[in-house]
């Protein structure tokens, strides 16, 4: 049985979701050129490389500088085959061209925060004790000239977001249906003073609610509304969207692209642009015949998505809303003549 370097001290907090089932999926082979978008502590990328004897090469790129430092250290031992960057996955083409890879066998997202985001308190993403409102995946060293100020950082959120925008993202991105009542009570908190620390954004969320949905609630009120700010601050859909929009051209054929969603509209996302690439007509089906002209360009490795195990559930409660798919690219479609 495989077993995955997760034990060295460094790295010790963070075990890599549904590792296997990414390993297998990806086809690896010697040899292949492959990206993680989401390096993260570098987890499913040092046994990318394990399983491959080191003859694997990888572009790994995470916009965490922490993260990214970690990661190094992990992948130490295969560094002449890893070139590791600062930067969004989104803009991966970026990266690839400076590699002069024009196609890759595969490529990895695992989606969401790490173990080392949510620990490090200071850095405002958990609701576990009193920090700073911050939640910036990029510690504020890459450029965000494209993005609306508002949306700088988890204070610039709390405390410069209208309300509708502010119900709009509890809404959408934390599903949560006090969305309008939490979005009020932050407004009418902010008008004496700013809202500074995660604490004081946690105790305003709580004290919204209804006492009994409170009462009745299994996780802590504010739970959604930080991962909704969370989601926001970081364009994590956006983000999702542009690499999808780029990837296919990216990938040689056969090669495999696996997502690890967290989140129901990432999952959704994912798999509509999987189903999209892998019909071969998107007409309506009432019309008799195709007009659209569209072929497959990718084949479903994985019908339904794949979900951790009893065993890795239990071993790991962070991986419990995991969900993993997987496509392959097709050679490219020609007429019968
Ligand atoms: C769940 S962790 C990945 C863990 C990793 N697979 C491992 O096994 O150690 C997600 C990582 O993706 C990074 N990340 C999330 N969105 C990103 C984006 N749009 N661009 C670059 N990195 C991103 C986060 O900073 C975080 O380090």
């Amino acid at each position: 049985m495989f077993s995955a370097p997760n034990a060295t001290p460094a790295t010790a907090a963070h075990v890599s979701v549904l590792l296997d089932e990414v390993l297998a999926g990806l086809n690896l082979r010697a040899g292949g050129r492959y990206l993680d978008g989401t390096l993260g502590l570098g987890g499913h990328s040092a046994a990318l490389m394990e399983r491959t004897q080191g003859r694997a090469w990888l572009c790994g790129i995470d916009r965490d500088p922490q993260a990214l430092e970690r990661a190094a250290a992990r992948l130490a031992p295969y560094a002449g085959h890893c070139r590791l960057f600062a930067s969004e996955y989104a803009s991966f083409p970026a990266a690839l061209d400076a590699l002069g890879w024009e196609h890759i066998d595969g490529a990895l997202l695992d989606l969401g925060v790490s173990s080392l985001q949510l620990d490090v308190t200071e850095r405002g993403f958990s609701l576990r004790g009193n920090a700073p409102l911050d939640m910036r995946m990029d510690m504020g060293t890459l450029s965000r000239k494209d993005r609306e100020p508002w949306l700088e950082s988890a204070w610039t959120v709390v405390n410069h977001a209208d309300i509708h925008d502010l119900r709009r993202i509890i809404e959408m991105y934390g599903e949560d249906p006090q969305a309008k009542r939490i979005a009020r009570a932050i407004v009418e908190a902010r008008q004496s003073t700013p809202i500074e620390t995660t604490g004081q954004l946690a105790d305003i969320v709580s004290q919204a609610y209804p006492a009994h949905w409170r009462a009745e609630a299994r996780s802590h009120p504010a739970t959604r509304t930080f991962q909704a700010i969370r989601m926001a601050v970081n364009d994590e859909l956006g983000q999702l969207e542009r690499f999808l929009d780029a990837i296919l051209p990216r990938l040689a054929v056969g090669g495999r692209l696996a997502v690890i969603s967290f989140h129901s509209l990432e999952d959704r996302l994912v798999k509509q642009r999987f189903r999209t690439w892998s019909t071969d007509c998107l007409c309506p089906p009432h019309l008799p015949r195709c007009m659209c002209g569209h072929h497959a360009e990718a084949r479903l490795i994985t019908k339904k998505p794949v979900v951790p195990g009893r065993e890795e559930l239990r071993d790991n409660p962070r991986s419990g809303s995991a969900r993993l798919r997987i496509v392959e690219k097709l050679p490219p479609y020609k007429e019968l003549s």
